[in-house]
């Protein structure tokens, strides 16, 4: 098969094409090379097999011949940062919405047209995603996001309208979108753009809906997004690993490989259109627990220290019910965390030194009032 990938040259784009390559699909990477994802100077190493079209995904619309004749499309291509979609919301909505956009002119302008796209989206359309009420545990419960007040009060925890503590439960994927953030808005943006093309263009749409995806291959450059690359780019400069709330919010982190999987099951799965599936390990890592086993895993011992400061648009809990991709895709994650930061450790102890942006990123948010005072 021709098989296209926007945002090619990303940390999931390039390991998905190493993959289809090796399955002996050719493959065509169209990415812009973000400076803020591969730096100003970007030492290009294209996946072997591979071919690259540096562009602009919101210019693809002029450049149909691009995707005339493939057989599949994979549209990667993305702003990340929750955190800084708050504030470059005009960015993130152009290269999100506006680059889906061009992406769908541009199908609608091919003579042949792929028979599936596969969209990578985010739990984070679910905003806090799933909880119960101890009291009433039968009855699913989706809380809005957590006031200004609760935050600036410390009250971490998602709570029932008279203060009880609620719980939170596996996300299913038929939770109604809740953005709490401009780049959670973006992705269910996506979503929808695909869903309402597709009988038109005659393609047949599949929704990825990932976790927290980590592990070797990801940016150690950009501060904007990816806990795990962040966490160890200061360990490994010695500088401590701050964090947020009281460093009981938790995430579900998911290895690259398990992505892939699911990312190439979805190529030929027999599947209802527009059908969204979750991606996550299915269990949820406190950022404590997985501050302690990444410096247990890279040796970089330093301290880790709970600043009670929080950020605008960050959730609480999310972790994946993982029925649907068992059942439509058959997949079961295989990579532990333990056994996924070993290898992402290996892998990034071998990569040059990026200074850390971290603190930057925070001072942005801070300057903005989206993050808390020091
Ligand atoms: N990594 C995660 O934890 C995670 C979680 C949920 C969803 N996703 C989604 O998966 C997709 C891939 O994420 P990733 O982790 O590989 O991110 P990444 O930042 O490593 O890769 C994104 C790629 O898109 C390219 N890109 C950015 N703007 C572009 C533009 N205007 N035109 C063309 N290319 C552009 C970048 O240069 C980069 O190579 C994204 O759509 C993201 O929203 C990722």
């Amino acid at each position: 098969m021709r098989i296209v990938i926007t945002g090619g040259m990303g940390f999931i784009g390039q390991a998905l094409a190493r993959r289809l390559i090796g399955a002996g699909h050719v493959v065509v990477l169209v990415d812009n090379l973000s400076p803020q994802i591969h730096g100003e100077l970007p030492t290009l190493s294209v996946p072997e097999g591979s071919s690259l079209k540096r562009l602009d995904v919101r210019e693809i619309a002029d450049q149909p011949a691009l995707l005339d004749g493939c057989d599949a499309v994979y549209h990667l291509a993305a702003e990340t940062g929750t955190a800084q979609s708050m504030y470059r919301v005009r960015h993130y909505v152009g290269v999100n919405e506006f680059g889906t956009a061009a992406l769908l002119e541009a199908l609608a302008a091919c003579a042949k047209r792929p028979r599936r796209v596969i969209l990578a989206s985010s739990r984070s359309v679910y905003g806090e995603g799933a909880y119960v009420d101890p009291r009433a545990p039968d009855q699913m419960l989706q809380p809005p996001s957590r006031s200004a007040e609760q935050l600036a009060a410390h009250g971490w925890e998602l709570q029932a309208p008279d203060g009880y503590p609620l719980t939170p439960v596996p996300t299913a994927e038929d939770l109604p979108f809740a953005p709490g953030s401009v780049y959670a808005a973006t992705k269910a943006a996506q979503e929808l753009l695909l869903r309402a093309s597709a009988p038109a263009l005659g393609i047949k749409p599949v929704i990825l809906r990932f976790q927290n995806v980590y592990g070797e291959g990801q940016s150690l450059q950009n501060p904007y997004t990816g806990i795990i690359s962040i966490f160890f780019n200061r360990a490994r400069q010695g500088l401590g690993i701050p964090l947020y709330e009281d460093g009981f919010e938790s995430r579900d982190f998911i290895h690259i490989d398990d992505i892939v999987a699911g990312l190439v099951a979805a190529l030929d799965a027999d599947l209802p259109d527009g059908l969204a599936i979750n991606l996550g390990a299915g269990t949820p890592t406190t950022v404590t627990e997985l501050a302690e086993a990444l410096v247990a895993a890279s040796g970089h011992q330093v301290p880790i220290t709970v600043t009670g400061q929080y950020r605008v648009g960050d959730i609480r809990h999310c972790f994946a019910d993982m029925r649907r991709a068992k059942e439509r895709l058959g997949i079961v994650p295989q990579v532990s965390l333990a056994t996924g930061l070993a290898r992402f450790c290996a892998w990034a102890e071998s990569q040059p030194v990026f200074e850390d942006g971290s603190n930057k990123a925070l001072a942005e948010l801070r300057a903005r009032n989206l993050a808390s005072a020091e």
